[in-house]
């Protein structure tokens, strides 16, 4: 399969510090990739590069066979690579149709294109359908994390990364995001998942990768790093310091 994502060689950090010291991955079209890793091993950090809220000062990346490092957010979203960060990020005095009509910001796409992306949302997540003018900040947990992946759906990525959906949520919620994630990816959404649900992240990820202070310590298929001794020690040692 050929990389529709590709990292090569990445720094960056805030300010004069360095998180990220040479991490390099590639997600294939229409994989799924998970990135684990313990708490501060820079895992939001990547994200955050790679959807262009960070500079990096070192390394490349590619995206969809373009070079992407350092280009502004807006331009990195056009091209498809969309970003669900840590903590739902919604408008929440606005209601969950405006909140899903801003996911359509800068698209310039037909009406009738605008309706088949509202309606793949609402399939996905019928609860959005069913409480269009609830303003986002009253939703559960969960219905904010699915309002959250629904803007980003709006821009029909191609790439979807997400950083920790199921934060906070209750397994039963927790279930139904990550369903909705392999059956994204079943349609042909590519994703890059962040999860602290380490077991289950593996569980569904072809490949996976283990970054543990700025660096890439393991990769390999998904299933393989289950239970596996590298991600074991990976989390003990960031419990050790
Ligand atoms: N805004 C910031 N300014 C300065 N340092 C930061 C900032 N955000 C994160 N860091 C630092 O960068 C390092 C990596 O943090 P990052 O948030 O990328 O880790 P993470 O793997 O996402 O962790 P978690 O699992 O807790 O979300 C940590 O040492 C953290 O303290
Ligand atoms: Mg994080």
């Amino acid at each position: 399969m050929t990389a529709l994502l590709k990292v090569d060689g990445l720094h960056a950090g805030y300010g004069h510090v360095g998180v990220l010291e040479g991490v390099s991955i590639e997600v294939p079209e229409g994989g799924f990739v998970a990135l684990v890793g313990s708490n501060g091993a820079g895992k939001s950090t990547l994200l955050r590069t790679l959807s262009g809220l960070l500079k990096p000062t070192a390394g490349q990346i590619t995206f969809g066979g373009q070079a992407i490092a350092g280009a502004n957010p807006a331009a990195i979203v056009g091209r498809g690579l969309l970003h669900v960060a840590e903590g739902r990020r919604l408008f929440r005095g606005q209601s969950v149709r405006d909140n899903l009509q801003l996911g359509l910001w800068g698209s310039q796409i037909s009406t009738g294109e605008a309706a088949a992306r509202y309606e793949r949302v609402h399939a996905l997540f019928p609860i959005l359908a069913e409480r269009p003018d609830v303003p986002a900040g009253i939703l559960s947990g969960g219905q904010q994390q699915m309002l959250a992946v629904g803007q980003a759906l709006m821009h029909a990525p191609r790439l979807l990364m997400l950083d920790e959906p199921s934060l906070g949520l209750a397994p039963a919620v927790i279930d139904q995001l990550l369903d909705a994630v392999v059956q994204l990816r079943a349609q042909g959404t590519t994703i890059l998942l962040v999860e602290q649900m380490v077991d289950r992240a593996l569980q569904i990820a072809d490949t996976a990768y283990v970054l543990a202070q700025g660096r890439v310590i393991g990769q390999g298929p998904a299933r393989e790093l289950r239970g596996s001794e590298l991600v074991r020690r990976a989390y003990l040692g960031a419990a050790a310091t």
